[in-house]
């Protein structure tokens, strides 16, 4: 999408995303497997990747205090959101990009939630974050990475569905989708009577489970569980998204 960048979603949606986002998972159940992978790892730091205002990071970085928890995001507008929230919570924040800004150091879980890894717009870029992980877990260490999982036959085409409506204002969602890229690009459209239109622009490069187990070996990780969800339901073959842990080879 012309003139889309990194801050793009952030900024777009830092204002409204707890209020349509904030219930999007079970954030408990989250917390306690990503603290449970923790502790496997010796309770060596945790880094989220995209963080956005916290939805996960800040309760998890209570659930595990003393253990360090880092947020990247690469949308001011998004820790902004976080900031606002987040009270004495112990949770250190990078401004910057989940590829290159991730902290040099042990880690002993890096986690990449709801779709997030997908905001990386190609492969070369999630093959890139993928090495950047692997470089830097410990022994003993998880990648998670919770994503959809495509639709197959992939998707091409367009689609314009109603968000939300009422007397004074709508919410469109338009998105185009290029099964033939891995890509969706989207807009959601917020008309109201006051006069105003406000456009959230998202794009994702999607990729199956199959194709991130293939990058993940490529940067020397392993699939070693794999969960329909973080509550743990088993994954099978009519799973619509995954959580897929990577463990150093
Ligand atoms: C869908 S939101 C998810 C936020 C949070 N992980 C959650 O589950 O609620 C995606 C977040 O990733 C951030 N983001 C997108 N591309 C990024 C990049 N290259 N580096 C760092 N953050 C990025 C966006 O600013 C946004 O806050």
């Amino acid at each position: 999408m012309q003139g889309y960048d990194n801050s793009s979603y952030g900024d777009a949606f830092a204002d409204v995303y707890d209020d349509w986002y904030g219930d999007i998972s079970d954030i408990d159940a989250t917390v306690t497997a990503l603290a449970r992978l923790c502790a496997d790892a010796g309770g060596l730091s945790i880094v989220e990747l995209g963080c956005g205002t916290g939805r996960l990071a800040l309760p998890l970085a209570l659930a595990v205090h003393p253990t360090t928890v880092t947020g990247i995001d690469s949308s001011a507008a998004m820790l902004q959101q976080l900031d606002r929230k987040r009270g004495d919570t112990p949770l250190q924040t990078i401004l910057g990009d989940m590829v290159d800004d991730i902290p040099n150091s042990r880690l002993g879980v890096v986690f990449v939630a709801f779709n997030t890894f997908f905001n990386l717009g190609t492969a070369e870029r999630q093959q890139q974050c993928m090495h950047a992980v692997a470089q830097r877990l410990a022994p003993g260490g998880s990648f998670v990475i919770e994503a959809l999982v495509p639709e197959d036959p992939a998707r091409t085409g367009s689609m314009v569905e109603v968000k939300s409506l009422a007397r004074d204002r709508v919410v469109l969602s338009v998105a185009r989708y290029d099964g033939g890229k891995q890509s969706v690009e989207g807009q959601f459209i917020e008309f109201t009577e006051s006069g105003g239109v406000r456009l959230r622009p998202w794009t994702i490069r999607y990729a199956s489970p199959t194709e991130l187990d293939s990058m993940a070996a490529t940067a020397g990780l392993r699939c070693s569980q794999r969960w329909e969800t973080f509550s743990g339901e088993t994954f099978n073959e009519d799973s619509h998204r995954h959580v897929s842990v990577y463990t150093p080879v």
